[in-house]
């Protein structure tokens, strides 16, 4: 068997490291293909092989043509957004996640531009604390549950709104379930994002929902980009010099972000949430064992295409 392992952003050598030993252990070569620049290159490497490691690399359909042996495909992470999942389904390929496994990462990284936000991008400035403040968790999956625990520490006040996921579920983890996603704008300080990229999220953080924040409101985004209606918002911060927009996923209007609301705009260079040798290991080398899991004994947990 051969496993590619196609990451435009790579893992930290230590988990490409356990990746090749989950691998070695059962006689399957891997080949790397990392830091590429033109979708060519990943369509010349795909041709072989019988599984692929990808993290937000994009699988579509020319993708899939190309890869004539591919049986399986993991996403080592959370949101396969960049997986076309029926064009997967129709070429026979399994395509699964690795869900929680990079779930602190992100969580932390929240917390880290929440600090920097508060505290006025570190300019010298008097800042505010995140102490008392409220904190408003859009979706309770892992990463949601993983900022509540974090914040917990920081003598937050938290909610959470979730479509899928039951109040009690939400209040048996000690924080408040707010009734919706309405309700959680209206009523918190902060609110993080943590909802996939669907047909129904794509743009629903737009100029009404944000402008429910209360006065000095900060809207943090781990999520993906494509959540956000940029125009709204930016039509927003315009209106509402009070609010700041903290974001691990540079929008299309970047430039107009940066140059409009200076001091109250960041965003990371890079997608940075799961950007650590933890989260790394702990996806890739579970990444590597569901496609041993898959190939050699047929089990499909985590298959997220049936
Ligand atoms: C995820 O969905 O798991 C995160 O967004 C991490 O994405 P990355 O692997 O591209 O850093």
């Amino acid at each position: 068997m051969k496993v590619l392992v196609a990451t435009e952003k790579p893992f930290s050598g230590v988990a490409v490291k356990g990746i090749k030993e989950v691998f070695d252990a059962v006689g399957y070569e891997v080949v790397m293909l990392e830091k590429y620049t033109e979708k060519s290159q990943l369509l010349d490497a795909v041709k072989d092989v019988d599984a692929m490691i990808i993290r937000s690399d994009k699988v579509d359909a020319e993708v899939l043509d190309a890869a004539k042996q591919l049986k399986i495909v993991v996403r080592a992470g959370a949101g396969y957004d960049n997986i076309d999942l029926a064009a997967a389904t129709a070429h026979n390929v399994v395509a699964m996640n690795t869900p929680g496994q990079n779930a602190n990462s992100v969580a932390e990284l929240v917390f880290g531009l929440l600090v920097f936000g508060v505290r006025n991008f570190f300019n010298g400035t008097s800042g505010t604390e995140l102490k008392g403040k409220k904190l408003g968790i859009l979706a309770f999956g892992n990463v949601g549950r993983n900022v509540a625990r974090i914040a917990k520490g920081f003598g937050m006040e938290i909610a959470a709104y979730d479509a899928f996921c039951p109040a009690e579920a939400i209040e048996a983890a000690g924080v408040k379930a707010a009734k919706s996603q309405d309700e959680l704008f209206e009523t918190c300080d902060i609110v993080s994002l943590h909802i996939p990229a669907t047909p129904e999220t794509k743009q629903s953080i737009n100029y009404a929902l944000v402008g429910k924040l209360k006065k000095g409101g900060i809207l943090v985004n781990t999520a993906r980009k494509e959540v956000i209606d940029e125009a709204g918002l930016i039509k927003l911060m315009e209106e509402r010099q009070d609010l700041k927009y903290l974001t691990d996923i540079k929008p299309d209007a970047d430039a107009e972000f940066a140059e409009k609301f200076v001091g109250r705009y960041f965003a990371t260079p890079k997608k940075m949430g799961a950007q650590t040798a933890e989260a790394n290991v702990n996806a890739g080398i579970a990444a590597a064992n569901q496609i041993v899991g898959f190939l050699r004994d047929g089990i499909t947990k985590f298959q997220v295409n049936k």
